[in-house]
């Protein structure tokens, strides 16, 4: 992706002539002529797919310090012709937020970042560059009983997870990160800074869990946060199939959704070299879980709802919940919560993912099959995650916010990964998890097959990125499995807010227009 020399100049000179001179923009663009140009742009790139020589890279980045660098960097973006990228915590699965086939510039809004906690009205304002491990620290800072329900990776952005949805440990007891928003600041395509009360109900409700990415640039959030005991109890149990998993999986299936709100166990599948036959694999699964409250009551509910796990109070351990973020984010040597600034990612991987959601249980002989799956060699580093619904998100309607998954038993993350370069060991590693997805289908929603929008899949569908021009038709055939009937809103705010689609990338939401 390349621009002729002049117009790529004449976007920087019209950055400089464009922006206010309380803070000059100029120490805030990066060219590929830059020397930090490759760290910068290194820095927050989860997935090494998107990390190779081959990846086309933006012509400049800018890392904003203040709102008129972003609406100098819309304005002239638009004016020579460059698409815009806006990253926050830079996990996309596919890499949208700083990957693009026409000539880009990347909104890096890493210097945007402050946080202000509000105890007294329990809410919060952060800024988009935030990611979520600074937002836990800085509510725990001043509060031992206030959470906030979002993801459990410290490293994913806010404005990427709260415009997706973003889930972690507390949606069985309030639902999605973006549930739980109030106000929200945006940059629209014209340069204008709106609120919630300026850019009016429909895009509020876009933005939260439709996408940022298709409506302009988040500024920031105003969250409400929520109260946590200050004990809750965490626990992170491995079954075999020699102790009866595959039962205690089904069992689990059943209960999951149902029980106590304060309950939230999930299941990590993955499969490992076995210890008694050599050159064969078996399964390990992992039992995770958070609970609200103390171990005493936690072990008659288990007891209760899913016995055949076994669970005693040694394997529990009680903490308070920034501690549980530190456990389940792998922190567990007593840590202090200062870890939850360091933005450097510990997960660095090649990796694909997807996504499903379920409304009827599976039953054994298709986990059967998913074992089988898991002992191919392409599938050394794999895991599906089942991670529980009901309670408060069995509460919500589907059309209170874009997100529209609501009515499910659990919902699934399919993911493989792999640690060398190269589009041949990618490609076989790929061709695994789209053979492990047609496997599963029998079982999981279909018509539309749904899939979440912040675990991005571009199997499912895209755009035609290069050109502006993607009919409603072929859009939706994506739009529908991230967000069902909602899509349609999304397209009817996105051409109120946005009708000559400048905010676009491969899944971006489109307008409707005369002529298309
Ligand atoms: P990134 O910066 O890549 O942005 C993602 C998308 O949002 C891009 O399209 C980008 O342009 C857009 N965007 C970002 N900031 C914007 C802004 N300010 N304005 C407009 N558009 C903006 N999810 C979950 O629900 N629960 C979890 O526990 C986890 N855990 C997890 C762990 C790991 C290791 C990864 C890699 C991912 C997850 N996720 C997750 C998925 C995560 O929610 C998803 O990838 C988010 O979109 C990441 O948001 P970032 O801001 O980090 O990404």
């Amino acid at each position: 992706a390349s621009l002729p020399e002049t117009d790529h100049e004449n976007f920087l000179q019209c950055l400089t002539l464009n922006s206010d001179n309380s803070t000059s923009i100029s120490k805030v663009i990066y060219t590929q002529n830059n020397s930090s140009y490759s760290s910068i742009l290194e820095f927050s790139i989860e997935n090494l797919r998107f990390s190779t020589s081959t990846t086309p890279k933006p012509l400049v980045i800018v890392t904003p310090l203040q709102v008129s660098h972003i609406q100098a960097s819309i304005s002239c973006s638009q004016r020579h012709g460059m698409q815009i990228r806006v990253r926050s915590g830079g996990h996309d699965y596919e890499g949208l937020s700083f990957v693009s086939d026409v000539p880009f510039v990347v909104i890096d809004l890493i210097n945007m970042s402050s946080i202000s906690v509000d105890t007294k009205n329990q809410t919060a304002w952060v800024q988009t560059g935030a990611t979520i491990g600074q937002l836990y620290y800085r509510i725990a800072e001043k509060s031992k009983t206030l959470a906030f329900p979002a993801g459990v990776c410290p490293t994913v952005g806010v404005g990427g997870h709260f415009s997706g949805g973003g889930y972690g440990f507390l949606i069985r007891k309030y639902g999605l990160a973006a549930d739980n928003i109030v106000d929200a600041q945006l940059i629209d395509v014209k340069g204008r800074f709106l609120d919630r009360n300026s850019m009016g109900e429909d895009l509020f409700w876009a933005i939260r869990g439709g996408g940022g990415a298709s409506f302009g640039v988040i500024i920031a959030w105003k969250i409400k946060l929520v109260a946590v005991p200050p004990t809750v109890t965490v626990f992170n149990v491995q079954r075999t199939l020699e102790q009866n998993v595959t039962k205690i999986i089904l069992k689990w299936q059943q209960v999951a959704d149902k029980v106590h709100e304060d309950l939230m166990i999930r299941i990590f599948l993955r499969s490992v070299n076995s210890s008694t036959e050599q050159g064969q694999r078996t399964m390990r699964v992992l039992f995770e879980s958070m609970f609200l409250g103390g171990v005493d009551q936690l072990l008659p509910l288990m007891q209760k709802s899913l016995p055949d796990l076994g669970l005693v109070k040694e394997d529990c351990i009680e903490m308070s919940w920034i501690d549980s973020i530190l456990y389940f984010a792998g922190f567990r040597n007593g840590e202090s919560m200062d870890v939850l600034l360091n933005r450097t990612p510990t997960t660095r991987r090649f990796f694909k993912a997807k996504s499903d959601f379920l409304k009827e249980p599976i039953p054994e002989t298709a986990l059967e099959g998913i074992y089988e799956r898991f002992y191919e060699e392409e599938a050394e580093a794999t895991e599906m995650i089942l991670s529980p619904y009901g309670g408060k998100m069995s509460e919500i309607s589907e059309s209170e916010i874009p997100f529209p998954h609501r009515g499910n038993l659990y919902q699934i993350y399919h993911a493989v990964y792999w640690d060398e370069e190269g589009n041949e060991i990618a490609q076989k590693h790929i061709n695994w998890i789209r053979r492990l997805y047609s496997f599963v289908a029998p079982y999981v929603s279909k018509n539309p097959r749904a899939a979440y929008v912040n675990y991005r899949d571009l199997d499912i569908g895209t755009n035609n990125n290069k050109g502006s021009y993607t009919s409603f038709k072929q859009a939706s055939i994506w739009g529908v499995k991230y967000f069902k009937s909602n899509f349609n809103r999304l397209v009817h705010v996105k051409t109120k807010v946005d009708p000559d689609n400048f905010f676009r990338n491969e899944q971006s939401i489109p307008p409707l227009s005369s002529w298309w």
